[in-house]
C-alpha cells in the first residue's frame, strides 16, 4: 500500500530543478517546474539510464544516453507511442517534501 515518505526539508529542494532521491531502494527523479514538484521513476524505459543525468527543457527531460524524451509532469515518454514511466505524487507538509510510494 502506498504511503507518504518524507524526503527532506523543502529548503533543500529549491536551488536546482532536478534531484535523485532514493526511497526504499527505489530511484526517484524529482523535478521542480513552475513552482511545482513532480516525481517519476529515475530509470529510462529504454535501458534504465538515470533520467536525472539528462538535461531539462521546460517540462521535458532528455535521457543522455540515446535521447529519449519524457514529459516529467505526466511520465509520458514522447519517444514511444503510448508508453509512460511510473509517476509519484509529491506534496509539501510541515515544510518537508513528501513522495507517495
Ligand atoms: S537508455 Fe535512455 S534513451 Fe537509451
Amino acid at each position: 500500500m502506498a504511503e507518504w515518505k518524507k524526503i527532506g526539508a523543502l529548503e533543500n529542494f529549491k536551488d536546482d530543478s532536478k534531484w535523485e532521491v532514493i526511497i526504499n531502494k527505489r530511484r526517484i527523479a524529482l523535478f521542480l517546474y513552475k513552482k511545482k514538484y513532480y516525481a517519476i521513476k529515475n530509470s529510462c524505459l529504454h535501458q534504465g539510464y538515470p533520467l536525472t543525468e539528462g538535461s531539462c527543457s521546460d517540462n521535458m527531460i532528455e535521457c543522455p544516453l540515446h535521447g529519449w524524451v519524457y514529459d516529467f509532469t505526466t511520465g509520458k515518454c514522447l519517444s514511444l507511442n503510448n508508453r509512460s514511466t511510473a509517476t509519484f505524487k509529491v506534496r509539501v507538509k510541515n515544510n518537508n517534501l513528501e513522495i507517495k510510494i
